[in-house]
C-alpha cells in the first residue's frame, strides 16, 4: 500500500531546497548586521502558553492548533480529564493525569517563554533574537497556506522606543531588497495600549451592537469578548457592516499617538513607503501599539508575506517582569513562491556540467571536477560512457548554467569548448588554464 503525505504537509525537494537555503542565508546575514542572534526553541509547548498569549478568542487558538494529551504528568501542568471527553478515551479518568501539549502555531510565545524561563533579562534585558523553523496550524490548505509552514521570525525584547519598531521594518525592507523581492507593500497601524484600547473597545462595541444582524455567527459569538476580532473577519457581510467602523487611530492616547507618529517619521526619513490601515488588528491578541503587514497582490487571498508588531504586555503575561517587545515573522513558503514567480531565483542546477567523450577525456575531467568542487563550485559529470547528445540532454535537464565539452580533439588541440546554456554561445578555452578561467567567470 502506498502511504502518502498528510494534507497540508509538504516535502521540499532538491531544486526547491536551494531557494530556501539562499533565503535563509540572506536572512541570517541581515539579522547579523542588525545584531540579532539565533535562538532555537522547541516545536512542542504546553497548550496554555499559546492560549494565554495568542488569545482564547483567536482563530488559531479556537480551531487551528494541533493539540494532544501527553500522559507524562511530570511534563507540565496536571489537569484532570473531563468525564466523557473523547480526547481522553482509553484512559481511566480518575487515575491518569495528562498534560495538554501543542505543536507551535507561531514562534513569539515560545521565544518569550524561553526569555522568561531562563531569566535572560536579569543579565541583559535587551535581547534581539531570531528563529527559523516549522509552525503548525490546522487551516484549510490552499495556495500559500499550509498546515505545516515555515517562518523566519525575529523578536526584539527590552526596548519600548519607536526606533526599534522602525528598525525591524527597515530590516525587513533590506531583506526583501537583498533577495530581490519587489512589489511588496507595507501597511501599518497602531492598536493603542492598556490606557487607550479599552475606550476604543467600547466605542467599537457600541457601533457593532447596532449592526449585530449583519454579522456572521462567529463574529456575533465572540463580539462581546473581543470586538476587535470582527475587524479581522474575512466574511463579505462583516466587511461591509464594518466599513464605517470608528478608527482606532482616533482613540489613541497621547503617548501612543506620539510613538506611532515617530515610527512614521522614521520610515519617511529612511524612505520606506507605507500606508496606514486602521482596520488591521492582526490574528493574534498580544499586540499593542505598532502593527504591520507586508503584502503582495500576487498570492491571491494569502497576501501577507511578513507581519508583526509590538507586544509590550506579553513578557509580564507569561510570568516575567514588565518588559516590552516587538517582532515579526515571514512565511518562507510565500517568500519562495514569490521568488519563483519573479524568476529571480530560478532553481539553477550545477554551475558547470562536464561532458566528456572517451576515456582519456573522462580521466582528465575527473580531477578537475574535484578541484572545482573543493573551491565551492557546483559541478557535475557522468560516470558512465554516454553519447555527447545524451550528456547534453542531461545537462539541460539538470539546468546546468554552462557545459564544458572535452573529447579527443580537445585534448589534442589543448582547447575545450565552454557552452553557455542560456545564450547557447560557445567559446574555446585553453585546457591548461581551465580552472583559473572557470573560477574567474561570474556565472560559475
Ligand atoms: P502571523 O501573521 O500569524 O504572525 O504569521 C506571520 C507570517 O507567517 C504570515 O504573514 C505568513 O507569511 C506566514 N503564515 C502564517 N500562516 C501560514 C500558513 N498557514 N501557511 C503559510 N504561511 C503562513 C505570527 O506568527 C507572529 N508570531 C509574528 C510576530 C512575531 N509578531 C511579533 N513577533
Amino acid at each position: 500500500m502506498k502511504i502518502t503525505s498528510v494534507k497540508g504537509f509538504a516535502d521540499i525537494f532538491p531544486g526547491e531546497v536551494e531557494i530556501w537555503q539562499s533565503v535563509e542565508a540572506e536572512a541570517r546575514r541581515i539579522f547579523s548586521a542588525y545584531n540579532f542572534s539565533e535562538i532555537r526553541i522547541p516545536i512542542v509547548e504546553k497548550t496554555e502558553l499559546f492560549s494565554r498569549s495568542i488569545g482564547e478568542t483567536t482563530d488559531i487558538v479556537e480551531k487551528e492548533m494541533y493539540t494532544f494529551e501527553d500522559r507524562d504528568a511530570r511534563a507540565g501542568t496536571k489537569i484532570r480529564p473531563p468525564s466523557g471527553s473523547l480526547e481522553f478515551s482509553g484512559q481511566a479518568a480518575s487515575t491518569v493525569q495528562t498534560t495538554r501539549l501543542t505543536l507551535r502555531p507561531e514562534g513569539t510565545a515560545g521565544v518569550v517563554r524561553a526569555y522568561v524561563e531562563s531569566e535572560m533579562y536579569k543579565i541583559e534585558p535587551v535581547r534581539k533574537l531570531y528563529y527559523i523553523g516549522p509552525m503548525f496550524r490546522r487551516e484549510r490548505p490552499q495556495k500559500g497556506r499550509m498546515r505545516q509552514f515555515h517562518q523566519i521570525g525575529a523578536e526584539a525584547l527590552g526596548r519600548g522606543d519607536p526606533l526599534i519598531d522602525a528598525e525591524t521594518l527597515l530590516l525587513l525592507s533590506d531583506f526583501f531588497t537583498a533577495v530581490g523581492l519587489t512589489e511588496l507593500s507595507l501597511q501599518i497601524n497602531s492598536l493603542g495600549d492598556a490606557a487607550c484600547r479599552p475606550g476604543y473597545r467600547e466605542t467599537l462595541l457600541a457601533f457593532l451592537r447596532q449592526r449585530t444582524d449583519s454579522l456572521c455567527a462567529n463574529c456575533r459569538r465572540r463580539m462581546e469578548r473581543n470586538p476587535l476580532r470582527v475587524l479581522d473577519c474575512k466574511e463579505p457581510g462583516c466587511i461591509e457592516a464594518t466599513k464605517n467602523a470608528p478608527s482606532i487611530l482616533d482613540s489613541l492616547c497621547e503617548p501612543c499617538r506620539e510613538h506611532f507618529a515617530t515610527v512614521q517619521r522614521l520610515l519617511g526619513d529612511t524612505r520606506v513607503p507605507f500606508t496606514l490601515n486602521p482596520r488591521m488588528v492582526r490574528g493574534l491578541d498580544y499586540y499593542c501599539r505598532t502593527t504591520f503587514e507586508w503584502t503582495t497582490a500576487r498570492l491571491g487571498s494569502q497576501s501577507a508575506v511578513a507581519a508583526g508588531g509590538r507586544y509590550d504586555g506579553l513578557v509580564q503575561e507569561l510570568g516575567g517582569p514588565s518588559i516590552p517587545g516587538v517582532g515579526f515573522a515571514m512565511g518562507i513558503e510565500r517568500l519562495t513562491m514569490l521568488l519563483r514567480m519573479q524568476e529571480r531565483s530560478a532553481a539553477n542546477g550545477p554551475s558547470l556540467f562536464v561532458v566528456w567523450v572517451g576515456d582519456r577525456a573522462r580521466d582528465w575531467a575527473f580531477p578537475i571536477v574535484h578541484r572545482l568542487r573543493q573551491k565551492g563550485i557546483s559541478v557535475e559529470m557522468e560516470g558512465e560512457t554516454r553519447s555527447l547528445k545524451s550528456q547534453m540532454r542531461r545537462a539541460d535537464k539538470l539546468k546546468a548554467v554552462s557545459v564544458l565539452i572535452v573529447g579527443d580533439n580537445e585534448l589534442t588541440s589543448g582547447k575545450a569548448l565552454l557552452r553557455d546554456m542560456a545564450t547557447k554561445q560557445q567559446e574555446e578555452i585553453a585546457m591548461d588554464r581551465i580552472e583559473a578561467e572557470l573560477l574567474a567567470r561570474k556565472t560559475i
